[in-house]
């Protein structure tokens, strides 16, 4: 989900959908947009995507102010009815919304008991409620202001009143949203990325600020109705860097771009004597706490495991891994001195900011490793390590999942380093080699196609199983497969499929085998023999060492605490593939959104 705005004096029909459609990876279920010239105000919605969108929109009507939104509905289905902009019933004020009002049905039945709504969605009481209150007191700021104080929940909000053409009112709670500045015109948008056609320069708003937004001035009140002064900043991201350039997809450009990404990253993370090197403040976090909690979501929670791995074995530091939903309301027993790593691809996962919020509640150290520097989970979090694996676009993780682990690994090996742990890698080399590897491995898609054509051109589930570390990446080439290709897939400890679902194989059953740890190798294949006998379909993926003749695949040798930043480019592939063979939209896969703003 995502908003844009612009108010100006150049046609903004064009500006906004263009912005909307850099957003649409955001959520895409639907979209909308209200522009206004001195004479009217026009709406135009559609269901589905921005290309849908822009057939709708009239040509040859100039307008010069203007919001839009990408929806991933949270209440009501995707429809034209429930696509935002939503237009109070006297037709006066217009309204974007991101996030969800936790209290719009007590709102409603407090304030407005004999409304008839038009949607089911949330939002809609927002722009009545702003309507019924500007009847009470005529000033729309003030309106605004005290519908935001009846509002619990998250939202990032834009509002346009038809009595006056020169303002745009916009407030954020929770949902990111920033201001961005031109000569002779100003701009709301979700993310900088988005409006980067008008402007770099940006300036950051916080929960519970109220904006007016004219086109020659930005007037920011805090809660008390005093009047901020925030210095703007110029975000530092290549327009080219969203581009898709000549792939067909931005999943298989970033997949690809994994190699540039990884030798980023070790060059970053290195002083000028070669040493890896981490900002002393956070070594100093790490090496102060008893014990590391890493909080996050999906494909980062996937990565967590991995840095759980490297915490104990290599620093010798305790360390749990958390869902970030669940952690919230549902925190263990904490340990005395604990330290909170947070690990969020966008920086704006709002689960995991819901425990960051928590835990600063009980002071305590906070960490966010992300790809997005200035994200809401950067800015609030005590301290930041940025991934640099480049925007990432396709909603399917690829490269930040990587880019994550190699961060953790160096961050894991500059904490042991500094506790005087003694080290059997040396990981520049390492990473190096790794780097190589996963260079093969896309070279070689090809072959990888071929192993999709042969395991899941019919099937309607697919098992991955693996021990150890290549458990935890069975978990990722799940997930890649079933968001993507919509296959039911599920990862499994090796030794614990035959404690139940082993029930669900039949005759074909795809079972992928993945083997690069030597401790289990013959544990896994005594595994991949158990499902074989029962008709599985298996693939093994092995590494270069403990292959056999009947492996489908082998990986290039890379040290054992690694081969999950190699395997997984497998999986990775192997999702492509699939969701490509069936005629899926592989960037934007049902019902999914690349950075989940509710909770
Ligand atoms: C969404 C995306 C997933 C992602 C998860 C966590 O659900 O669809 O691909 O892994 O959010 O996102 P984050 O930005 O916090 O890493
Ligand atoms: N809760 C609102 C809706 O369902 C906004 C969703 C969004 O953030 O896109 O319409």
């Amino acid at each position: 989900c995502g908003i844009v705005g612009y108010i100006g004096e150049e046609d903004v029909k064009e500006i906004l959908l263009k912005g909307l459609e850099k957003l649409e990876y955001r959520g895409y279920d639907s979209a909308g947009i209200s522009v206004r010239n001195d004479e009217e105000l026009k709406i135009f919605k559609e269901a589905g995507r921005i290309k849908d969108l822009r057939d709708t929109v009239a040509p040859g009507f100039d307008a010069t102010s203007g919001i839009g939104h990408t929806r991933w509905a949270t209440h009501g289905a995707p429809s034209v009815t429930n696509a935002h902009p939503h237009q109070s019933a006297d037709g006066r004020f217009t309204i974007v919304h991101n996030g969800v009002i936790e209290n719009y049905e007590q709102i409603k039945e407090e304030y407005l008991p004999n409304m008839d709504f038009v949607s089911s969605t949330d939002t809609e009481i927002i722009v009545e409620l702003i309507s019924h209150f500007s009847n009470e007191s005529e000033d729309t700021a003030e309106a605004f202001k005290k519908v935001l104080g009846v509002l619990h929940g998250s939202y990032a909000l834009g509002l346009m009143d038809n009595e006056d053409k020169d303002v745009i009112y916009v407030a954020k709670n929770k949902s990111p949203l920033l201001l961005g500045k031109g000569e002779g015109f100003n701009v709301i948008t979700s993310d900088a990325m988005a409006m980067l056609h008008k402007t770099n320069e940006f300036v950051e708003l916080m929960d519970g600020e109220v904006v007016t937004l004219k086109k020659d001035e930005i007037v920011i009140q805090d809660k008390s109705g005093n009047t901020v002064e925030r210095d703007s900043y110029i975000a530092e991201i290549d327009e080219s860097d969203i581009e898709k350039g000549t792939y067909e997809h931005y999943m298989l450009k970033e997949i690809n771009e994994q190699p540039a990404a990884m030798r980023k990253i070790i060059q970053e993370y290195q002083d000028e004597a070669g040493e890896l090197k981490i900002d002393p403040a956070i070594i100093g976090q790490i090496n102060g706490a008893d014990r590391i909690y890493i909080i996050a979501a999906g494909t980062s929670y996937h990565a967590g495991l991995i840095g759980k791995e490297y915490f104990e074995k290599w620093a010798g530091l305790p360390t749990e891994v958390h869902v970030a939903s669940e952690f919230v309301y549902n925190t263990p027993l904490l340990s005395e001195n604990p330290l909170f790593i947070f690990i969020s691809q966008s920086g704006e996962t709002a689960d995991s900011r819901a425990v960051l919020v928590e835990v600063k509640k009980r002071a305590s150290k906070t960490l966010t490793i992300t790809n997005v520097p200035g994200s809401t989970l950067s800015r609030e979090a005590d301290e930041t390590l940025i991934l640099h694996a480049g925007p990432e676009i396709a909603v399917a993780s690829t490269k930040a999942y990587t880019a994550q682990i190699a961060v953790l690994s160096i961050l894991a090996q500059v904490a042991a380093r500094e506790l005087g742990k003694e080290s059997n890698i040396s990981l520049i080399e390492e990473l190096a080699k790794v780097t190589t590897a996963i260079t093969a491995v896309i070279d070689d898609s090809e072959t990888i196609e071929e192993l999709v054509k042969e395991y899941l051109e019919t099937t309607r589930n697919a098992f991955f199983i693996g021990r150890t570390m290549d458990y935890y990446v069975g978990l990722e080439g799940a997930l890649k497969l079933k968001e993507i290709s919509y296959i039911q897939a599920e990862g499994f400890a090796g030794g614990e499929l035959k404690h139940g679902t082993i029930a669900l194989i039949e005759e074909g059953t795809p079972v992928f085998t993945l083997t690069t740890q030597e401790k289990v190798n013959l544990n896994i294949r005594g595994n991949a023999q158990e499902v074989e006998a029962r008709g599985a379909n298996v693939c093994t993926i092995a590494m270069e060492g403990l292959e056999t003749d009947n492996d489908a695949y082998v990986i290039p040798h890379v040290h054992t605490m690694l081969t999950p930043l190699v395997s997984v480019i497998v999986f990775q592939l192997i999702s492509y593939y699939a969701a490509l063979h069936r005629g899926n939209d592989v960037d934007k896969p049902r019902n999914l959104a690349k950075s989940v703003t509710v909770e």
